[in-house]
């Protein structure tokens, strides 16, 4: 095999209370891309489609990733890489993760799977730091893996996979608008007051042990984000409105889709998914800003070959 076509999953980081650590796929939402293998040795992107991102290797996030594992390995070959991107980058469902994991997923696949996903992982994480300036995998994980993950840590990567209640639906909000991960990232407190962590990793606890279990109601009293919200909700647009409309409909819970501006919620059931949906739906079409809105179950795949 000398050519894959893969999907790349969106994703959800942090979800509420994980800052960094949690994530969640999607399965509506994500990019396409073709990884090639040539005679000629290195790196080339060869084609993006969706949006405009550099073409230089070094410079952008698929092939980043790509040449992190390009020079982990040693061939007398190299791979092109085409990308049709339809997740928007800066849109906060792991746009520039979507990017990173395909790139390494595509190639280990033609090199015959040499890399587990946790070197994956270890690869992708350098393509994202460019675009986000830091390293994190709370994108890259779910992404990779499926479901629901938890980063034990980024050095080394330790992923543990958590179970994905199977009535749970996302509904996430997509305002068209951009908010780079590192500005949303800038606004946040470099100290953080005891009490508001302690609630914080109570909550992220708790939402662990009720994906464990599947219990819906813990997972509702468990969705709260005590500390990054209250900064970053300010570079979204009627966040609090959205939120509030989102849980009056039903949603267990809602919070900000990583780094912004997206706006998740988890619901029990397609049905009440759909009718958060709507009223996310009602309650945005009045502010003048376009938006994207879609309904997902968990994805539990990840990444594929299609
Ligand atoms: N955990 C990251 C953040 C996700 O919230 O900044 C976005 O890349």
């Amino acid at each position: 095999m000398n050519e894959i076509k893969i999907f790349s999953p969106a994703t959800v980081a942090n979800v509420a209370c994980g800052f960094d650590v949690l994530g969640f796929c999607l399965d509506s939402v994500g990019d396409e891309m073709i990884i090639r293998k040539i005679d000629k040795k290195g790196i080339y992107i060869t084609k993006i489609e969706g949006f405009d991102l550099p073409y230089e290797t070094e410079l952008n996030v698929a092939g980043v990733s790509a040449l992190a594992m390009y020079n982990a390995i040693d061939v007398n070959f190299g791979f092109e890489i085409e990308i049709y991107k339809n997740i928007k980058p800066g849109s906060g469902i792991g746009s520039s993760a979507a990017s990173a994991v395909g790139s390494v997923f595509g190639m280990n696949v033609l090199l015959g799977n040499p890399f587990n996903k946790t070197q994956l992982t270890e690869f992708a994480i350098k393509g994202e730091a460019i675009a986000s300036k830091c390293e994190h995998a709370d994108n890259l994980a779910p992404a990779l893996f499926g479901g629901f993950t938890l980063v034990k840590s980024i050095a080394p990567v330790q992923i543990l996979e958590l179970p994905s209640p199977k009535d749970l639906y996302a509904t996430i909000i997509h305002p068209q608008i951009e908010v780079k991960t590192s500005e949303s990232r800038a606004v946040l407190p470099k100290d953080v007051q005891l009490n508001k962590a302690i609630e914080q990793w109570a909550n992220l606890g708790s939402l662990v042990h009720a994906l464990h279990t599947s219990n819906y109601n813990l997972i509702k009293t468990s969705l709260k984000d005590v500390i990054m919200e209250p900064y970053r909700s300010q570079l979204i647009p009627h966040f609090n409105e959205v939120k509030e409309t989102a849980l009056k409909a039903g949603a267990l819970g809602a919070g900000i889709s990583g780094s912004g501006p997206s706006i998740f919620s988890l619901s029990k059931g397609i049905d009440t998914a759909n009718k958060v949906k709507e009223a996310m739906q009602k309650a945005y079409s009045k502010t003048g800003i376009t938006f994207e809105i879609h309904v997902s179950k968990i994805n539990i795949e990840g990444v594929k070959i299609i």
